[in-house]
């Protein structure tokens, strides 16, 4: 087993955090982890999962088995009246697999173009975007027990899915490795464009109405917003918008009437996180080397040379603010090492 030691991860996480892994493995077949899991040496240490490294925050020593998802390939699996369902291994680029399922005619991720990561990693946090959430197509997936190596097929309802959360950050979490999704790509999915700016990119593309044309303008809009990782670290929006009763939105609201807020399930609003941080002062300002965005206050930036701690820190300063000013509590949306 080609185990690496001392690993450095930096240029494996989006944040650019500098990362050494004591023990690191690409794991390019699912039957790999059967040996591992007979191996009695990495079985004492900690095991983690890499896929893209675009939602983590990663220490600066990880004294940990780190298996980093490099299994690839993707497939029509089989076609009704109804849909195709496409499979795509665990380590397939989100991105690209977005893309080719545009490329063949086959309708429903456009709204999810250009998100970083892995489409292992996209279940996880149950990515989402202009008005989509991966679990809307997602059919089911096929995951390996970290524990024994044995696959296991969840269905879409077992993967519990809920608003950047599924079992895989819950009850299940820490147990599996996903090795491949399926997706059922509907043969009548509506195009949708009325999230926000996305309506608006369309017609200044001036394009007739197709799936790959909502891609377009999910492109230009993201890459106008959002920070190219290449360019400066960053792991997307950093805090989740917080969902709060009635009560409190309310409350919020008598004090401030340009609170922007929607209803999400009964007595319960979700409250733009970026709009809440932007008001408490904390767009485009810094805590050390790391920052919240200019363009979008949801998103922290590395300008260079943060650690984990700086990330923690200015984490803290950004919830007590929010807390002081509104009462909110905000809820950071990254897995943290
Ligand atoms: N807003 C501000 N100030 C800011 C940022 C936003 O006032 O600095 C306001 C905007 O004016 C808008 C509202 O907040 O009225 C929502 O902003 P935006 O449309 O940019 O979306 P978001 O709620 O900040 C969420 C997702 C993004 C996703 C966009 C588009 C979360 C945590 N984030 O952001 O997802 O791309 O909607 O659907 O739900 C990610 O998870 O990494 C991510 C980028």
């Amino acid at each position: 087993m080609p185990i690496q030691y001392n690993f450095d991860l930096k240029n494996a996480n989006t944040l650019g955090l500098p990362a050494v892994a004591s023990h690191f493995l690409p794991l390019t077949d699912p039957a790999q982890l059967f040996e591992l899991c007979q191996n009695p040496g990495l079985k004492a240490l900690p095991w983690r999962v890499l896929g893209g490294g675009s939602n983590l925050v990663l220490p600066e020593q990880i004294n940990a088995l780190v298996i980093a998802v490099a299994l690839k390939g993707r497939r029509l699996l089989r076609e009704d009246d109804e849909a195709w369902y496409v499979a795509a291994a665990g380590g397939e680029s989100w991105h690209e697999f977005v893309a080719w399922t545009l490329a063949q005619g086959w309708a429903g991720l456009e709204n999810l173009s250009l998100i970083p990561g892995t489409v292992g990693a996209a279940p996880v946090q149950n990515i989402g975007a202009y008005g989509v959430e991966v679990k809307d197509c997602l059919y089911e997936l096929t995951a390996y027990s970290l524990a024994d190596g044995h696959a296991r097929v969840f269905s879409a309802a077992e993967c519990q899915f809920a608003y950047r959360d599924s079992c895989f950050k819950q009850a299940e979490a820490g147990k599996w490795l996903i090795g491949e999704v399926v997706f059922k790509l509907s043969k009548s999915a509506s195009i949708k464009t009325n999230y926000g700016d996305i309506g608006q990119e369309l017609a200044a593309l001036g394009l007739p109405l197709s799936a790959s044309a909502v891609a377009q303008a999910v492109i230009n809009v993201r890459q106008r917003k959002l920070p190219d990782p290449a360019v400066i670290g960053n792991a997307g929006s950093f805090f989740k918008n917080p969902v709060v009763t009635a009560e409190l939105r309310g409350q919020v609201l008598a004090a401030h009437p340009e609170l922007v807020s929607y209803p999400a399930g009964p007595d319960h609003y979700k409250l733009a996180a970026g709009w809440l941080i932007e008001r408490a002062g904390w767009k485009g300002r810094q805590l050390g080397p790391a920052g919240m965005y200019q363009k979008q206050a949801l998103v922290l930036v590395n300008h260079g040379g943060a650690t984990q701690n700086d990330i923690a820190s200015l984490t803290a300063a950004v919830q007590a603010d929010v807390k002081e000013k509104f009462d909110v509590e905000l809820e950071a949306e990254p897995v943290w090492w």
